[in-house]
């Protein structure tokens, strides 16, 4: 609607949106905050490139509305990073090689973060379960996982435990 403004916190950041109550999370966020971390795939919630952290807790930004997520912190891939030095989950992404195209990265990186931030030292059971419903279309899942135990802390030798 015409003159609505929605105050959200983005990345410990308040932003007034001129948009809809009911505009998706994702859109706000790409279109209104420049913030292109979160990716636009499926649009049903069902493939997990938009994944954001809302209160910490993984969050599908496609499939929830700006007057949802309003209430809560969010973060983005953006905002994983503090005074230039990545997260964790991003460093051991980068030093696994753990794309092809790239595209899905946004929703393993941040889901990965979600998961640790309720279990600091998952099994591989553990994040197998959480990454389940991330997809890649590239076929890069044996990095993605390998990156994703790292990030955990698991070992080489834990990793290939099942
Ligand atoms: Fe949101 Fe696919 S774009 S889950």
């Amino acid at each position: 609607m015409a003159g609505q403004s929605t105050t959200i916190t983005v990345n410990g950041v308040p932003h007034a949106v001129a948009a809809a109550a009911d505009t998706p999370l994702l859109y706000v966020l790409r279109n209104d905050l420049a913030l292109n971390g979160p990716k636009y795939g499926c649009g049903l919630g069902e493939c997990g490139a938009c994944t954001v952290l809302l209160a910490g807790r993984a969050a599908r930004a496609c499939s929830i509305s700006l007057q949802e997520a309003a209430p809560w912190p969010v973060t983005t891939l953006e905002g994983l990073e503090q005074n230039g030095v990545l997260d964790p989950v991003q460093k051991a992404f980068v030093e696994e090689q753990a794309a092809q195209c790239g595209y899905c990265l946004n929703g393993m990186v941040m889901t990965v973060r979600a998961l640790l931030n309720v279990n600091a030292s998952p099994s591989r059971a553990q994040i197998l379960e959480a990454l389940q419903y991330n997809l890649c279309r590239c076929g890069t899942h044996v990095e993605i996982i390998r990156a994703a135990c790292r990030a955990c802390g698991l070992t080489e030798q834990e990793e290939c435990q099942t």
